[in-house]
């Protein structure tokens, strides 16, 4: 199987002041194509801080992150920009969802702005995560579960190679957060899209692949 993203000796530093803090220390790792790979670890261990810098919102100190086979960690703005719209997904904390567009106008966004056509595919996904009969709803009449169920639509409607997740559930109750892993777990699957979600809860891993 194909590696989709290798990560090499990745280290970040945080200057502030006179201080130095050494969030990400020489980490190595490759993630195959197509799997779901969970990451787990406390508040301030810094797993945000990875995501980031995988998707190049943030420099790293040093070190090589490869995506699609490429060392992306050069990559100008523009072009950094281009990826994470057409190559990676996005699923944060909270949804993030436009309040002023129905759920199927917001999960359109993405594509829109790739200048995609990609109704027929929002329809598979809404059928797919169980919120069809939501579709022309907006944001604010959802349950939280639902509205992240229409945030993960929304972060696979240009068909990313990457989804990067960062605590999705970390606003949900238990039964919600486990329909929520088992979507990224069956998304991984029948989307063929490689997820790396970071959390601190450790239910996670029951759901994901092994790494
Ligand atoms: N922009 C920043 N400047 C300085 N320190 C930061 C910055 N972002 C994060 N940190 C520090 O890096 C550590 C890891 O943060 P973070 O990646 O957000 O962890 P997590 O997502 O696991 O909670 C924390 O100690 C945090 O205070
Ligand atoms: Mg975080």
């Amino acid at each position: 199987m194909a590696n989709i993203l290798e990560i090499i000796n990745l280290t970040k530093v945080y200057k502030e002041a006179q201080n130095e803090i050494c969030v990400l220390k020489d980490i190595s790792f490759s993630i195959d194509e197509g799997k779901f790979i969970v990451f787990i670890g406390p508040s301030g261990s810094g797993k945000t801080t990875l995501l980031n810098l995988i998707a190049l919102l943030d420099k790293a100190t040093s070190g090589g992150i490869i995506f699609k086979g490429k060392d992306i960690t050069k990559l100008e703005e523009s072009r950094a920009a281009k990826m994470r719209l057409l190559d990676m997904g996005f699923v944060f904390q909270f949804d993030a969802l436009l309040p002023e567009f129905t759920v199927l106008e917001n999960i359109l966004m993405p594509a829109l702005m790739a200048n995609k056509k990609a109704k027929t595919y929002a329809k598979h996904l809404l059928e797919k995560f169980g919120i069809a009969h939501l579709a022309n709803k907006f944001p604010p009449s959802l349950s939280g579960g639902e509205k992240q169920r229409a945030a993960l639509a929304r972060a696979l409607i240009n068909k990313p190679a990457l989804l990067l997740a960062d605590e999705p559930t970390g606003n949900l109750d238990t039964q919600r957060k486990e329909q929520i892993f088992k979507d990224f777990a069956q998304t991984a699957k029948e989307e063929g899209t490689t997820i790396l979600m970071v959390t601190h809860d450790v239910h996670a891993a029951n759901y994901a692949d092994a790494f």
